[in-house]
């Protein structure tokens, strides 16, 4: 999504980290929130970097979405993924990833669940029921990744609450889609490219 990137919080590694998120009551304003959108590629870093295959939402999922920059957990669920298009506890980054240095804030889920291929351009449709913490940038690639694991471990936590475990069966998920098709042409396996620097 165009817009301009806020300065970036450093990540303290002295920070104590809690393996929940979320009140036990449920899910609280502005939750839950629904997006869905065909899966596109990332700029390609995510599985080979950090060990962590996420799936990204088109831009346009998240545009006027009043929805804030950071970790998010929740549900989702891949259509049309033979026997793996279950609704699985998901962790998503919603960001600017500073480490990275992009320039456009974008949607990227991992689902909690080992998928045995890519599944660009099928339909991902996310149910975001709660925040993690906010989005930082790291000293290091492994604190990053040190992060991301205990960010794992919350959503894994927090969705199991009967509050949050009662969205894996919300009709958004079964109903019939009505996204508009992927305009003929477009490749959502194709990498995606980073603006030239000016
Ligand atoms: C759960 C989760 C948390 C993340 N947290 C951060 C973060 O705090 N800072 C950051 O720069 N990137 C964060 N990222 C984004 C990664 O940097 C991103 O997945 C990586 O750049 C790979 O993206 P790519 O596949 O588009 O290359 C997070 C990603 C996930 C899945």
């Amino acid at each position: 999504m165009p817009g301009t990137r806020p300065p970036a919080i450093q990540h303290d590694p002295s920070r104590e980290r809690l393996d929940i998120a979320g009140h036990d009551d449920g899910p609280a304003t502005p939750y839950p929130i629904y997006l869905h959108g065909w899966v596109t590629r990332g700029f390609g870093r995510g599985s080979k970097d950090l060990g962590c295959p996420t799936a990204n939402l088109p831009d346009s999922s998240i545009q006027g979405v009043p929805v804030k920059t950071g970790v998010h957990f929740g549900y989702a669920r891949v259509l049309g993924c033979g026997g793996h298009a279950e609704v699985y506890p998901m962790v998503m980054s919603i960001g600017w990833n500073p480490f990275y240095n992009n320039d456009t804030r974008t949607a990227e889920v991992h689902v909690l669940h080992d998928y045995p291929s890519d599944f660009y351009g099928k339909e991902l449709r996310v149910v975001m029921l709660g925040f993690i913490r906010p989005e930082y940038n790291y000293a290091s690639l492994d604190a990053l990744i040190k992060d991301i694991n205990h960010d794992k471990v919350v959503a894994a936590t927090s969705v199991q609450r009967p509050a949050y475990s009662a969205y894996s069966e919300d009709a958004f998920f079964s109903k019939p889609t009505d996204l508009a098709p992927l305009p003929a042409g477009e490749d959502p396996s194709r990498p995606r490219e980073k603006p030239q620097q000016p």
